[in-house]
């Protein structure tokens, strides 16, 4: 009977831990011990803090070159880009004078595969990730984004406007928190990283942070009508 309740106790255990780690890591389960949550995935903060590899309550960062900056504590990317172009492509016409404007800009304080994803509070980190290939984050290496899907454009100057199977910015989106296009936009109007991606993992509801699922390419269909 007490071996059966040793071993009980032990998968009990072994079960708590599981969910423990697994808890932020499905989708809209939140930041904490997602892919997000640097103390999981690179060098902990030395207080296990996980807001603090991106904002602080104080001495954030200004910077005037950037038009959004949450209580930033992250270093920006100081690299310049090359953006997607082709020739079906209808954003290059509407530019926003800035590939990275809103979120984006955040998102490659770690994705620009030259600033550490463990730096943070204005220490140095030591945590490069400059792989931009399949299953890499290295995202914009090199100041490159022409081999990734485009951002920085007004979406709204592109839907039913000049591109009718690009969806009106006010059709619904199947997600329990997001309900149009409109949300996903920066500023109502802008397609950024975060159109695609939520960084907290709150409203996202398929891997890789996605606002929508990838079977039968669901997440493509939001916006694009194909
Ligand atoms: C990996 C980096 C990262 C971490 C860690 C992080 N955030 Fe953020 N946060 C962002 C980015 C990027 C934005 C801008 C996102 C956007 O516009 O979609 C943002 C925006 C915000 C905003 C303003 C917009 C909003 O959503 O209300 C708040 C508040 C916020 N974060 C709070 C937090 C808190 C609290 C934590 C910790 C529990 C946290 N964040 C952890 C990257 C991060
Ligand atoms: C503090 C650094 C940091 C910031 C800021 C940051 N990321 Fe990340 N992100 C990471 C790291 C590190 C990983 C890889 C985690 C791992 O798998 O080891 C990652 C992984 C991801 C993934 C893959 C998740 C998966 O399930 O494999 C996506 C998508 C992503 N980030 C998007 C974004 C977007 C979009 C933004 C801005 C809105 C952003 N990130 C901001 C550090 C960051
Ligand atoms: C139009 C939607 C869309 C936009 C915009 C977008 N992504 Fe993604 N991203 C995806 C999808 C979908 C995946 C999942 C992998 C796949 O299906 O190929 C992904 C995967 C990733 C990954 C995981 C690594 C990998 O390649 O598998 C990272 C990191 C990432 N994105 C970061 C970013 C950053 C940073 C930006 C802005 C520069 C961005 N994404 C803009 C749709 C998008
Ligand atoms: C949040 C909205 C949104 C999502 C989600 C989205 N896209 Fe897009 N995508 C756009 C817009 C807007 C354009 C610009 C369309 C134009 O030029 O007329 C675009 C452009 C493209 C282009 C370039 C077209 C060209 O003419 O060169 C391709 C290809 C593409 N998307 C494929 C995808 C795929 C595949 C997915 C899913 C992994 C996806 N998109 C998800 C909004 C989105």
């Amino acid at each position: 009977m007490k071996r059966y309740m040793i071993i009980f106790l032990c998968v009990a255990a072994l079960a708590f831990t599981a969910t423990q780690v697994l808890a932020g890591a499905a989708p809209g389960t939140g930041i904490v011990g997602s892919k997000h949550d640097m103390n999981v995935v690179s060098n902990p903060d030395s207080q296990n803090r996980v807001c603090a590899f991106c904002h602080t309550p104080h001495h954030a960062l200004d910077d005037a070159s950037a038009d959004y900056l949450p209580l930033w504590s992250h270093e920006l990317t100081s690299l310049t880009y090359t953006d997607y172009s082709s020739i079906t492509f209808d954003g290059a016409g509407f530019p926003a004078g800035d590939t990275l404007t809103g979120p984006s800009r955040l998102c490659m304080s770690c994705h620009d595969g030259a600033v550490a994803v463990d730096q943070h509070y204005g220490g140095i980190g030591t945590d490069v990730r400059s792989g931009d290939s399949w299953g890499e984050i290295g995202v914009g290496a090199g100041g490159d984004l022409s081999n990734d899907h485009p951002i920085g454009f007004d979406y709204t100057a592109i839907a039913g406007v000049v591109d009718d199977e690009i969806r009106l910015a006010t059709t619904p989106v199947a997600n329990p928190s997001v309900n149009t296009i409109t949300e996903l936009l920066w500023d109502d109007q802008w397609m950024t990283c975060a159109s695609c991606h939520d960084v907290h993992n709150t409203d996202a509801n398929e891997d890789y942070f996605l606002y929508g699922p990838q079977a039968n390419s669901d997440f493509c269909l939001i916006c694009h009508d194909k």
